[in-house]
């Protein structure tokens, strides 16, 4: 018995003295910058308002395994909060209440000794004023005690729910948060009821996505040191692949190479499922199944994949000859994507409509399939395939801002200076499509992440080369990856 608790104590030493030594990196967004993006927020709400976050549901893999929890974007940016069952209540105008007053509240999952057991220490009410510097935080259950009148508000601002959210045994969790909310607010039984209330309701669910557009589409100079430490990670990700790659390789092991070097530099996840389609898979826009067992001789390989670096991602596409020689075929195809991405750049400029940007991209490359016979000529005829109502050849835009998201919130209509976005055109001609088969399976996309500046645009992503001849130079090089060699799984 003595020993039984001797042994516990130890154990419950062993575990405070673990949380003490907790470490996490020291170049996350700060406090401040947190705060002054709620600030923000808070100007650009209408009066007598308030605005409700939630944080994003954690979602279940299978049983008892969930998968890696990614805060909602929005929540991360007003808070710098990483953990799931929380809300955040944003007030237009100080509030008084038992003698305190307050423009915010924070409500945050409560301790739990087992589960944290499990699943490592959670930052409770006293973490959210400690570490995240909020003046007065709570925890879950309160939310539904404290007597928070939303019908005084002119407004009541929030995204409108999936109704995606489990119910779990956890007391406070999101879904008895939103239960909680809707309860509060006298929200309908189902989305369509807010359009069908009474014209006195005051729920808004429109205004908090425009503000958020607003704000998360401009990036601040800390935001960009972040993308450019992701879109840095994922270039030296795509160089080292191009050193290594050879015939016969496997499209899940040269995923392997490229998240590797994420994860060597410090990056925790990737921003997206990482998109690597040899031949015909690389003609399937998002293909991230990335199966093929031995990619042949002469065939080309999309790589488009993105280091998520403290919650920013990049998003960068090489196009290459597994072989490390473009065929005559594969360079012309190549080279007028690169040149309808020059033009896309130069058009790239504050002030520029993001429709010009792509409308450059798209002449460059619909001329120059006319040139090389694969249309007749650009009359929409030839360049629309029916089946699917988009150009045939190029089918998807050419921009998006990247962030929080890869695809980031942020305003489409005039390039701003500090946003942060792609340019990425792309050839892709499966086999079976109306031309000469000597260009079937040819998949090329070159995308590159750039900052907007007053006067054109800073190419992000250049430690990955872009041109043909400099790409083949390269794959000429020695990689870190030629001396891997391990045994075979059928010599045991
Ligand atoms: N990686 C997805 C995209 O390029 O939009
Ligand atoms: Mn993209
Ligand atoms: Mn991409």
């Amino acid at each position: 018995m003595k020993k039984a608790i001797v042994a516990s104590i130890a154990l419950f030493i062993c575990i405070s003295s673990w949380s003490q030594k907790l470490t996490k990196p020291d170049d996350f967004l700060t406090n401040d910058f947190h705060k002054e993006r709620r600030e923000l927020v808070r100007d650009k709400m209408p009066d007598n308002s308030v605005a409700v976050f939630f944080a994003n549901p954690v979602r279940n893999r299978a049983n008892d395994v969930n998968y890696v929890y990614h805060q909602d974007p929005n929540f991360y940016y007003l808070t710098g909060h990483r953990e799931p069952h929380a809300v955040l209540l944003l007030f237009k105008d100080k509030q008084k209440a038992n003698g305190s007053s307050f423009n915010e509240l924070i409500f945050v999952r409560q301790h739990d000794a087992l589960r944290e057991m499990y699943d490592g220490a959670r930052l409770g009410k006293e973490g959210a004023v400690k570490e995240l510097d909020f003046k007065l935080a709570f925890e879950g259950p309160d939310f539904a005690e404290m007597n928070i009148d939303f019908s005084k508000f002119d407004k009541v601002l929030f995204y409108d729910f999936e109704d995606d959210v489990r119910n779990t045994s956890e007391e406070a969790d999101l879904y008895d948060l939103i239960e909680t909310f809707k309860e509060k607010v006298g929200y309908g039984k189902d989305a369509m009821a807010i359009e069908t209330e009474p014209k006195s309701s005051n729920l808004d669910t429109e205004t908090l996505d425009n503000i958020m557009r607003q704000l998360r589409g401009i990036k601040t100079a800390d935001e960009i040191d972040l993308l450019k430490k992701a879109i840095d990670i994922s270039t030296l990700g795509q160089k080292e692949v191009m050193k290594a790659l050879e015939p016969g390789m496997s499209e899940t092991e040269i995923q392997g190479l490229h998240e590797f070097i994420f994860k060597k530099y410090q990056a925790e996840y990737e921003g997206y499922p990482s998109i690597v389609g040899a031949g015909h898979n690389g003609c399937v826009l998002h293909y991230i199944d990335n199966y093929k067992p031995e990619i042949e001789d002469g065939e080309l390989i999309l790589m488009d994949l993105g280091a998520e670096y403290h919650g920013y991602t990049a998003d960068v596409t090489r196009t290459i000859p597994v072989n490390g020689k473009f065929t005559k075929e594969q360079k012309l195809i190549y080279d007028l994507v690169y040149e309808a991405q020059e033009a896309g750049k130069e058009a790239c400029k504050a002030g520029a409509s993001f429709s010009s940007v792509y409308q450059a991209t798209a002449n460059v490359v619909n001329n120059g399939l006319v040139e090389l016979g694969l249309y007749k000529s650009t009359s929409d005829k030839d360049m629309v395939n029916p089946e699917t109502g988009r150009n045939r050849y190029y089918p998807h835009g050419c921009c998006h801002h990247i962030g929080l998201d890869v695809h980031d919130k942020g305003e489409y209509a005039a390039l701003e200076e500090n946003m942060v976005i792609t340019i990425e055109p792309g050839i892709y001609i499966p086999a079976g499509s109306p031309c000469d088969e000597k260009w079937w399976d040819i998949p090329v996309r070159i995308e590159d992440d750039y900052l907007v500046t007053k006067e054109g645009c800073e190419l992000l992503s250049d430690l990955a080369p872009r041109k043909s001849d400099e790409i083949e130079a390269l794959m000429t090089e020695k990689s870190i990856f030629n001396d891997l060699d391990l045994p075979s799984l059928d010599e045991k």
